[in-house]
């Protein structure tokens, strides 16, 4: 009997490395309901803090009376701003650069703010407790709109800067400005649109929203004071830059304090920046010297924790005649809420804003950014997009529409005649960035001819005609965009948090049995990483990914990292894994010469072994290496096969994708059907097809609930509407339109295994497409820009408008 070796292609597939459409592994836990939730953190003598809110946008705090609240049975102990002044803790420091109330000192700038911190032995004594703090305000005047915040007799909003005409990013020019950003070359800007044949100029609002994930924002506080040591869980997206933060804020030596990050029940973004509960938390814990719980609820989570967006981008293209794009011209005035919290890299008040050119090729640009003050909640954070790329996006692709309506043009032929080329990459686009490959005309081609493009115009005039004869009341929208992102931040020498520079890392550990714990600086909240982390090492080093664990959120355990949001964890710490790993090879690679009496360079690499070259069975698996490395290094080789990378990439990765989406609308209701939405990404290497087809899914349906519904409202007093899952649309699968999903593979040259984020494409392609899709059937009825959210309501208003309802 003869046993026939397996062939490489056989050895790799049951290793199930890259490529491999791999089962989440955790969602062995996450379905069956044995996740663990920082909400699960159940510890002896345990207490929960609760806030005491604002019920004004804007007012003075005349007094505060906590004394039948701290009289109430259970209560330990009510904290205002005044408890916490003279620790310096009454507020602390934004990502950045302003300063937020953690407590309202003197005066209360939205609906909703953090008053009163009451800490009881549960949640309802907390929730009775709140009810009988008693505040008195006098309230001042309300300011909503971001367009009057810089009129001369706006209402002062920031006593307590009213005197820094400067602030983190240069001068400030009125009391409620914040910052001034600009880029580019305004000068030729200018020029080129003085002298253009064509200038398309719109504004266009992308309201505010919020990334809304399932589990709130939450943490648990645990000071031991014999130890010295604080143990802080939480629904951290980037655990490290928590610790050393809190470090920083509360003097506790950084070793002394363990940040841990459980299972996360969707981020989003949402968990990046730190709130008024973490410090909260952590002093009463500190005083009380007992652990304390807060979590948010709903309410709080939408209406308080960091919003998204509220951008509103006044946006011109200079073109010719015939559609060559010259320049570009955006102004953005951007509405950040009363403190500006917006989660950047220190250096991008207005983060890759500047990314706005989308993927064509023009000589020029310039983007100015002013960024104003009003009665809002702060926040400016990711919603499944970081950095305000979703905006810039946003800005170009509808931008491009418009101009192509001016020209009379179809939309995607002008895209096409102003694609970046292929042998144009990398390319240097005319705000700053480098984009590192791309095939746009490939990707774009293969999408219209998927669709059948010029079918669906043809049957969209008809469709037009039709109506114009009075036969149908229904419209056919054409929604299309073709956008670039730009992830994974990102170089050192651009990027930083509050200084530490945005770099990322692995750490791998062979065990003697050849299987393996692996650790990174990032922090999944439901996108596998524990899945296709392993993959990569399963690849690179030729170990089943099933004996390989993954371990993240632990700042103890973990190297130190800069997180998950951006889709920053493919291009950085997957990245860091696959150099951790060849470490690891080369290390085997000694080892195995030496078993196999022969040079290095006399070996071979093949799946899972090193192979003698000319001899291929003369061979050392990697399980064999694994063992010998502890029990029989080579001489002057030190025992042990493990390594660790702190990868700081050369530049970020830009995937981009050709979306198309085809709506019908019912004029009569405004009431819009998606039929079709085909998205084709290319995030170069793909690591685990299935999970990336999840990300898109995902991506997708929450674009679409932004584009067709989302919206974190205001009236004229500042209160806030669409705080609770009555108002704010979360579509579910009886909402959601079915997704068609397709790819090209373009690889980043410059990642090691040329891979590009994709979590946050989806997203950033999806608002622009669906917003198109509705402005594209309206736009035969000469409606203009029609703003998001696109809902029903809104809609027949557009038809009203328009004189359409008979
Ligand atoms: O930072 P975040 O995890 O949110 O985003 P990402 O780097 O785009 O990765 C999201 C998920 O998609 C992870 O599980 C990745 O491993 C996976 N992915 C992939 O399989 N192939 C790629 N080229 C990019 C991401």
């Amino acid at each position: 009997q003869t046993t026939v070796e397996p062939t490489s292609a056989e050895r790799a597939e049951k290793l199930q490395g890259m490529g491999c459409k791999r089962k989440r592994v955790e969602d062995i836990r996450f379905t069956q309901g044995k996740g663990n939730y920082v909400d699960d953190v159940k510890l002896p003598g345990m207490l929960f803090g609760d806030f005491v809110r604002s019920s004004h946008a804007h007012a003075r705090i005349k007094s505060i009376d906590t004394s039948k609240a701290k009289a109430l049975p259970g209560v330990f102990a009510v904290l205002t701003a005044a408890d916490l002044k003279p620790l310096n803790l009454h507020y602390m420091p934004t990502l950045a650069g302003d300063v937020q109330a953690v407590l309202a000192d003197e005066k209360v700038l939205f609906q909703n703010q953090e008053v009163a911190f009451v800490v009881a032995k549960d949640r309802y004594v907390a929730a009775d407790a709140i009810e009988l703090v008693e505040v008195d305000y006098e309230p001042l005047p309300v300011l909503v709109d971001p367009f009057k915040a810089m009129e001369p007799d706006a209402p002062l909003l920031r006593e307590d800067i009213k005197d820094k005409m400067t602030g983190a990013h240069g001068a400030r020019k009125h009391h409620n400005h914040i910052f001034r950003w600009e880029i580019g070359d305004k000068e030729g800007t200018d020029a080129t649109f003085a002298k253009a044949e064509v200038v398309s100029k719109d504004m266009f609002t992308y309201h505010r929203v919020h990334p809304s994930p399932l589990e709130t924002c939450q943490c648990v506080a645990s000071m031991d004071k014999i130890k010295g040591e604080l143990t802080l869980w939480g629904t951290f997206q980037a655990p490290h830059v928590i610790r050393t933060v809190v470090s920083l804020i509360s003097g506790l030596p950084e070793h002394k304090i363990h940040v841990i990050a459980p299972d996360i029940g969707g981020g989003f973004g949402n968990k990046v920046g730190a709130y008024s509960g973490y410090v909260c938390a952590v002093v009463a814990s500190i005083v009380l010297g007992v652990p304390v719980k807060w979590v948010e609820d709903r309410m709080e989570n939408l209406s308080t924790t960091s919003f998204a967006r509220d951008y509103h981008m006044t946006t011109e293209l200079a073109a010719t005649k015939d559609g060559k794009i010259l320049a570009m011209r955006c102004h953005v005035l951007a509405d950040h809420g009363a403190f500006d919290a917006c989660a950047d890299p220190s250096k991008w008040p207005a983060g890759f804003m500047n990314i706005c050119t989308g993927s064509y090729d023009m000589p020029v640009a310039h983007l100015a950014v002013d960024g104003v003050y009003t009665n809002k909640a702060s926040g400016g954070v990711a919603y499944r997009c970081s950095f305000r790329v979703t905006e810039a996006v946003y800005a170009i692709e509808r931008a491009i529409e418009t101009l192509a309506q001016r020209l009379e043009m179809d939309s995607a032929d002008l895209r096409i005649k102003n694609f970046i080329q292929p042998e144009q990459f990398p390319y240097m686009a005319p705000l700053g960035w480098e984009y590192d490959s791309g095939n746009y005309p490939l990707a774009m081609k293969k999408a219209m001819d998927t669709v059948g493009y010029h079918q669906l115009r043809a049957e969209q005039k008809a469709k037009q005609e039709a109506f114009k004869r009075g036969e149908t009341r229904e419209i056919m929208g054409i929604g299309i965009s073709f956008f670039t992102e730009i992830v994974g931040a990102g170089p050192s020498k651009n990027c930083d948090i509050l200084g530490v520079s945005m770099f990322d890392s692995a750490e791998i550990r062979i065990h003697p049995t050849g299987s393996v714990i692996a650790r990174m600086g990032t922090k999944s909240q439901g996108q596998g990483h524990e899945t296709t982390y392993a993959q990569i090492i399963a690849t690179e080093l030729g170990i089943p990914a099933d004996d390989i664990m993954i371990e993240e959120g632990n700042t103890d355990t973990a190297p130190y990292g800069l997180g998950t949001y951006g889709s920053r964890s493919t291009p950085t710490a997957g990245a860091a894994t696959a150099v951790a790993a060849r470490k690891i090879k080369a290390k085997a690679q000694m080892i195995a010469a030496h078993m196999l009496e022969v040079h290095e360079g006399d070996l071979e690499w093949d799946v899972d072994r090193f192979r003698v070259k000319g001899l291929p069975e003369k061979f050392k698996t990697m399980k064999e290496l694994a063992w010998a490395s502890y029990n029989s290094p080579p001489p002057n080789l030190e025992p042990g096969l493990e390594a660790v990378n702190y990868y700081d990439p050369p530049n970020m990765t830009y995937p981009f994708g050709a979306y198309f989406c085809i709506m019908d609308i019912d004029v009569d209701t405004g009431v819009a059907k998606t039929r079709r939405f085909y998205a084709l990404d290319d995030c170069g290497t793909r690591i685990n097809p299935m999970i990336i087809e999840g990300q898109v899914h995902g991506g997708l349906t929450e674009a679409f609930a932004v584009a067709m519904g989302q919206e974190i409202r205001y009236d004229e007093q500042g209160n806030v509407l669409g705080a609770s899952f009555m108002d704010f649309f979360l579509p579910t699968a009886v909402e959601t339109p079915k997704w068609e999903t397709d790819y090209t593979v373009t690889p980043s040259p410059h990642h090691p295994i040329g891979a590009k984020g994709v979590g946050e494409s989806p997203h950033v392609g999806g608002v622009p497409c669906f917003s198109n899709a509705v402005n594209d059937a309206y736009a035969f009825l000469n409606a203009g820009h029609i703003q998001m959210p696109h809902d029903a309501w809104r809609l027949w208003k557009v038809g009203e408008q328009l004189g359409l309802h008979v």
